[in-house]
């Protein structure tokens, strides 16, 4: 989430980012889509692998040939009327709202109501609110025509009940909140599972089956790895610590190559607070992370109803009552879509961020990498090496892979070269005497053990992209405005007061995604173009303009490649800036990884975020989504009521997006 146009959600933003520091494209496709015949005939787990084919040999034919006929479509113009209130799509092709806030997930489910007046058991059978990362798991009887759309629902929005949040004043001055709105609010978090299906129309649906799920703030989950059973993860309400309640701010996500969902806890500090303001002082893993120390969590005041977001020490009582609470979120939560009544386990070995995401890189005999931003002002991009290798003959001992291995951060120098730097105890002055007495505590503390190991502070990393056969990252800065100011500008994060954002891109050592080593450039710095005047005719001043080659955009977010090796970036932006007059409402772009083009390709409405994205394996079919849309917006249903709104693009003649 972030950059809103509206005062509420400019709270929540200035609250969100707390600073606590061609040609041959056909044969390429073909050839993903080959090996991806032959994973499919591996069976069900295998089919959602999807991301994983090609080779490097491939890759290196393709650089030779002219590669912006990657880019096959005509772009759009940018949309920077205030009233703009439609989904705009390259010519020949076809948008259509798809999946709404509201709308039914389970069997039964209670018909979504326009004056929002369902209340909170209804709302654990519909859609969740913020739609945001997403995967489509192919099922295996017709993978391009059947399969699950698992989608996170990051936050709520006021428009969640009928006359906007109700708060109340206690007598100490604090925010209070009545139950039954904030158990609607903790049923409209977590995310959606339903299955989708293509008639013989040719028409998408959805459709009502056994794996359609929903996951809330208050689905039981397990903790796996080395903090499950720590004392550190004990509550009044847990006192074995290996279960919680619930996961908070799914923002972008990942997927195993073994065929389950990764989503990611971004801003799960908002959520609680601790109302002592000494032991606050003492204990780095509320304040590192920013967790609410006045009169109330930063977001909805839950604690005021829920206990469990109060993380006050209460010194009499078990385990200090739930000062413990916020250890249990941050984390990656590993989910099986196609058991609904599986348990989603939070896996601890991959550390504490406000993590925004968790992309697979596959290497040479299932060495693998999961890649995360922590999106904040001034935070880090990190990779977990799991211990053992990824192998397709053992399901079960993949189902452990993310509970044991190496979590790194990394240091981006100044002459193109960089380091992972392990986060491992009793190495980098990762010890006892700087408050780090066990992985577990440089697990929980995961941001100041980067700190403590030099690692390069970033421009707010969003999502990741691994080239589908180069396996080279990219990674979006979404924006830093305190670049220059409370960080110093550096070569990875060159521009001071970065309103626009960049992309920024590395290598592995010998294309391994275990390497300790990479070497690392800019590939593009967004905003204006150079000379480019703003809305008023003046000169936009040179800090604002950027390197895009093609179409511009501000604050690149959500970030994908699809088998092709087209690079597709999502923007979050606030339009209402002064800075993106040119810029307008929030987009979805396509690039060249090779020769730098970007094209826009897609619109949203004026007030929304467009993130998530995910195609079927042919590539034909695509889902994005349009986050908390600021006006009428027709949805699903048509009833024109802002909802926030997964969206089905297609190609009017049936072929693969983009190309
Ligand atoms: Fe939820 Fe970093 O965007
Ligand atoms: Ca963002
Ligand atoms: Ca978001
Ligand atoms: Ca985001």
């Amino acid at each position: 989430m972030n950059q809103d146009h509206t005062d509420y959600h400019a709270r929540l933003q200035a609250m969100d980012d707390h600073s606590v520091n061609p040609s041959q494209a056909e044969s390429l496709s073909s050839l993903v889509n080959r090996s991806r015949r032959n994973v499919l005939k591996g069976g069900l787990a295998l089919a959602a692998l999807g991301l994983f084919g090609g080779s490097l040999a491939a890759c290196q034919r393709a650089a030779a040939t002219p590669a912006s006929a990657l880019l096959g479509f005509s772009g759009v113009a940018a949309q920077t009327a205030s009233d703009f209130d439609r989904v705009i799509v390259a010519p020949g092709y076809t948008a259509r709202p798809f999946f709404s806030w509201g709308d039914g997930v389970l069997p039964g489910a209670p018909q979504w109501q326009a004056d929002a007046s369902d209340d909170w058991q209804a709302q654990l059978q519909q859609a969740g609110d913020n739609h945001d990362g997403m995967h489509y798991f192919p099922l295996p009887d017709a993978p391009n025509d059947h399969g699950l759309l698992v989608i996170n629902h990051e936050y709520i929005n006021p428009t969640l009940h009928t006359a906007g949040l109700t708060w109340f004043e206690g007598p100490d001055g604090s925010r209070q909140r009545p139950l039954d709105e904030v158990r609607k609010e903790q049923a409209a978090h977590g995310l959606s599972i339903i299955e989708v299906r293509r008639d013989r129309n040719g028409t998408w649906e959805r459709v009502s089956g056994r794996y359609n799920r929903r996951i809330s703030a208050l689905t039981p989950m397990a903790i796996g790895g080395p903090l499950a059973g720590d004392a550190r993860m004990k509550t009044l309400s847990d006192p074995a610590g290996d279960r919680v309640l619930g996961t908070l701010n799914n923002c972008s996500m990942g997927v195993t190559p073994w065929g389950t969902y990764l989503a990611c806890e971004e801003n799960f500090h908002n959520y609680f607070f601790n109302r002592d303001p000494a032991d606050y002082a003492e204990r780095p893993t509320h304040r590192r992370y920013a967790i609410g120390n006045g009169r109330n969590s930063k977001y909805y005041a839950w604690e005021s109803a829920d206990r469990r977001f109060d993380a006050t020490p209460y010194i009499d009582q078990p385990h200090a009552g739930y000062v413990n609470e916020p250890h249990r979120f941050g984390w990656v939560v590993e989910i099986d879509p196609f058991d609904p009544h599986s348990t989603p386990v939070k896996r601890t070995a991959m550390g504490r961020l406000g993590r925004e995401c968790s992309v697979v890189s596959m290497g040479e005999g299932g060495r693998m990498a999961v890649y995360s931003g922590d999106d904040s002002r001034g935070e880090y991009v990190y990779k977990f090496v799991p211990a053992g290798r990824f192998d397709p003959a053992s399901p079960v001992a993949n189902r452990r892979l993310l509970d044991e291995g190496t979590l790194y951060v990394a240091r981006f120098d100044a002459d193109g070269s960089g380091v992972w730097l392990p986060l491992i105890w009793g190495q980098g002055g990762l010890n006892a005497a700087n408050g780090f007495v066990d992985q577990q505590a440089v697990l929980l503390n995961a941001r100041g053990a980067a700190d403590q190991l030099g690692a390069t502070p970033m421009d707010r990393p969003e999502w990741v992209a691994v080239h589908p056969q180069t396996r080279e990252v990219y990674v979006t800065l979404t924006n830093n405005s305190e670049r220059g100011h409370v960080y110093p500008v550096d070569a990875a994060n060159p521009r001071p007061d970065n309103l626009h954002g960049q992309i920024l891109r590395w290598n592995e050592h010998n294309a391994d995604p275990a390497a300790t080593t990479f070497t690392w450039d800019i590939f593009l710095l967004a905003g204006d173009q150079p000379g480019a005047l703003d809305a008023a005719g003046n000169p936009v001043p040179a800090h604002l303009t950027g390197t895009i080659q093609g179409d511009i955009f501000s604050s690149p977010d959500g970030l994908a490649f699809d088998g092709a090796g087209r690079l597709w970036i999502q923007t979050d932006s606030d339009e209402t800036a002064a800075h993106t007059s040119n810029t307008g409402c929030n987009q979805l772009l396509c690039a060249d990884p090779v020769t730098r083009e970007v094209r826009r390709f897609l619109v949203g409405p004026w007030g929304a975020e467009i993130t998530g994205i995910t195609w079927t394996p042919d590539y034909r079919s695509m889902w994005i989504n349009v986050q908390h849309p600021g006006i009428s917006y027709p949805v699903s249903d048509g009833v024109s009521r802002p909802r926030s709104t997964t969206v089905l693009v297609t190609r009017d003649d049936g072929g693969v997006v983009g190309a």
